[in-house]
C-alpha cells in the first residue's frame, strides 16, 4: 500500500485543536481531532491557527448501524455507533489524525460523501451494511478515491446468509476485515497505521 496521498503534514504555527473553535472542514466535513476536539479548518488552508495532522480519516457507516446495541445484539455485540465512534477518536488523537466519522441510511448521502472524500482525505474506512450486497453505487463512488479503503464488518458475513457473501466494496478495497465485532474498526485503523 503506498503512501495516503494529499498534503497532509501540517505545521504547528498557532492555536492547538483545543482551543480551536468549531469550523467546518471542507463543504461538509467536521474533523474530530481525538474524542471530543475539533480540528480548526484554518489550519488546512494556511491559517493563523495552523496545526498538526498526520492523516485524514473518514470512517463511514451504512444503513442500519445507528441502531448498534439494540439491533440483533448476538450477532452485533453490545457496543452503540457512539461507543465506536469514541473508540476510534481515542485511536486518532494518539495518532494526531483528523477523523470524520459518520452514519447514514441513505445510499445517495453515502456516496455523496464517498465523492466529497476524493482528494479530501487519506484513508477511508467503510461499513456499508447492507449496502454492501447491494449498491453498484457505492462500488463505482470508491472507484473515484485512490487514498487506501478498508472495509469493516461487525460479523463475518462469509458465515451467514449465501446473500451476505458476495460485497461490492471487497473489489475495490486495500483490505477487509470481518467477524470481529467493534475490535474491527480499531483493527482497520491499526493497518491503516501499519501500512
Ligand atoms: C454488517 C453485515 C451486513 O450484512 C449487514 O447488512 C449489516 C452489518 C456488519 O457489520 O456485520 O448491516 O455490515
Amino acid at each position: 500500500m503506498g503512501p495516503p496521498r494529499g498534503g497532509c503534514n501540517r505545521t504547528r504555527t498557532g492555536a492547538s485543536a483545543a482551543e480551536s473553535p468549531e469550523i467546518r472542514f471542507g463543504r461538509d466535513h467536521t474533523w474530530l481531532d481525538g474524542a471530543d476536539k475539533k480540528v480548526n479548518s484554518e489550519s488546512h488552508t494556511g491559517g493563523s491557527g495552523e496545526i498538526s495532522v498526520a492523516k485524514r480519516v473518514l470512517v463511514l457507516n451504512g444503513p442500519n448501524l445507528n441502531m448498534l446495541g439494540k439491533r440483533e445484539p448476538e450477532i452485533y455485540g453490545r457496543d452503540t455507533l457512539d461507543d465506536i465512534r469514541a473508540a476510534c477518536a481515542a485511536f486518532c488523537e494518539a495518532q494526531g489524525w483528523a477523523l470524520d466519522f459518520r452514519q447514514s441510511n441513505a445510499e445517495g448521502e453515502l456516496v455523496t460523501w464517498i465523492q466529497e472524500a476524493r482528494g479530501a482525505v487519506d484513508a477511508l474506512v467503510i461499513n456499508a451494511a447492507a449496502y454492501t450486497h447491494t449498491s453498484v453505487a457505492i462500488h463505482d463512488a470508491l472507484h473515484l478515491l485512490d487514498c487506501p479503503i478498508v472495509e469493516v464488518h461487525l460479523s463475518n458475513i462469509h458465515r451467514r446468509e449465501p446473500f451476505r457473501h458476495h460485497s461490492y466494496i471487497s473489489s475495490v478495497a486495500s483490505g477487509v476485515i470481518v467477524g470481529f465485532g467493534a475490535k474491527g474498526y480499531l483493527l482497520a485503523l491499526a493497518a491503516l497505521e501499519a501500512g
